[in-house]
């Protein structure tokens, strides 16, 4: 499939006036985090079409003159950015398609890559760093442990329509962990589904938003806390949530400073009370980089 291989290309070695298309994993934010081979891609690139998660800073990577295009989210986009792509390297351009993370995983690259591929156009995918992997490294958190984190599933949270779709039996198979992408608008139900797919209430929960950029924020909970965590302390997109992992589980200590959220409430008087309202709430200590934006628990 990726016959002609666009490291090449990038390098301007390959192909003429034929147009060509890098799938560019551009990593989860921190600019620092870009690969060398995507860097010289992106410097070679007549046009940019950049998803909205990239960090501006990285586009900022284009020579002068070079066409930018940001595109927004929608649902119904990806025939339209495949179009687009078509129409750039079919006049000749070196095109750069910048996607967050990595372009294999969740980022629609595969559809993109097998329009491309049909249309007859030179393709190459230059791996990203994955959310997962990002935000796990900034808060030294082993995503496998010898004997007792031997799978690591990376899930979403968001079904192809936009719902809730989650791999629940999956995820809560043991000796297992696991990170949930595009979760955190869906909290309540994935809590719901995974304690019904057998997950223990207990088990622990670490959720990272904006990982590796300045208004990064950490805290750890449990599941049964999941969306009441979510809910109080305002966390939203993009965020990473892990099930199942923990410093302690690792011989590690918390890093100081990782908040820790709970309700002052029991597991089983929280559901004897019914639906989850607003409570006073726990959080203690506060990563560096948590310090940045203050967290106000209801
Ligand atoms: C459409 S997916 C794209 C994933 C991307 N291709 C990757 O490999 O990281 C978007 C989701 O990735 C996760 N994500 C991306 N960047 C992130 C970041 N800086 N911090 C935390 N989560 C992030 C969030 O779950 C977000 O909703």
């Amino acid at each position: 499939m990726l016959s002609r291989p666009l490291s090449a290309v990038c390098e301007g070695r390959l192909l003429g006036r034929e147009g060509r298309v890098a799938l560019i994993g551009c990593g989860p934010g921190d600019p620092e985090l870009l690969t060398l081979k995507a860097l010289r891609c992106i410097r070679a690139a007549d046009v940019l079409i950049i998803d909205r998660l990239v960090n501006p800073a990285i586009a900022g990577h284009a020579r002068p003159g070079a066409e930018r295009i940001c595109l927004a989210k929608t649902l119904d986009a990806p025939a339209a950015i495949t179009r687009l792509l078509l129409r750039h390297a079919r006049a000749g351009k070196a095109v750069a398609r910048l996607k967050g993370g990595d372009p294999l995983i969740f980022g629609r690259a595969g559809e993109e890559l097998a329009a491309l591929t049909a249309a007859g156009i030179a393709v190459e995918v230059i791996p990203g760093i994955t959310a997962a992997q990002a935000c796990a490294a900034r808060i030294g958190l082993p995503l496998t442990l010898r004997r007792r984190v031997r799978h690591f599933t990376i899930a979403t949270g968001a079904g192809a329509t936009g719902g809730p779709d989650l791999p629940a039996a999956l995820l809560a198979r043991e000796g297992g962990a696991s990170a949930i992408y595009m979760g955190v608008g869906a909290a309540g139900m994935l809590r719901r589904k995974l304690l019904a797919a057998g997950c223990r209430r207990d088990t622990p929960v670490v959720i990272v938003e904006n990982g590796t950029l300045a208004s990064e924020r950490a805290v750890a909970t449990t599941l049964e806390e999941l969306a009441d965590c979510v809910r109080a302390l305002g966390i939203s997109a993009p965020a990473v949530i892990f099930l199942g992992l923990a410093w302690d589980r690792a011989g590690l200590p918390r890093p100081e400073g990782i908040g820790v959220f709970r309700r002052q409430s029991a597991f089983g008087q929280a559901r004897a009370r019914g639906p989850l309202a607003p409570r006073p709430a726990e959080l203690a200590g506060a990563h560096p980089s948590l310090r940045k934006r203050s967290w106000s628990v209801p």
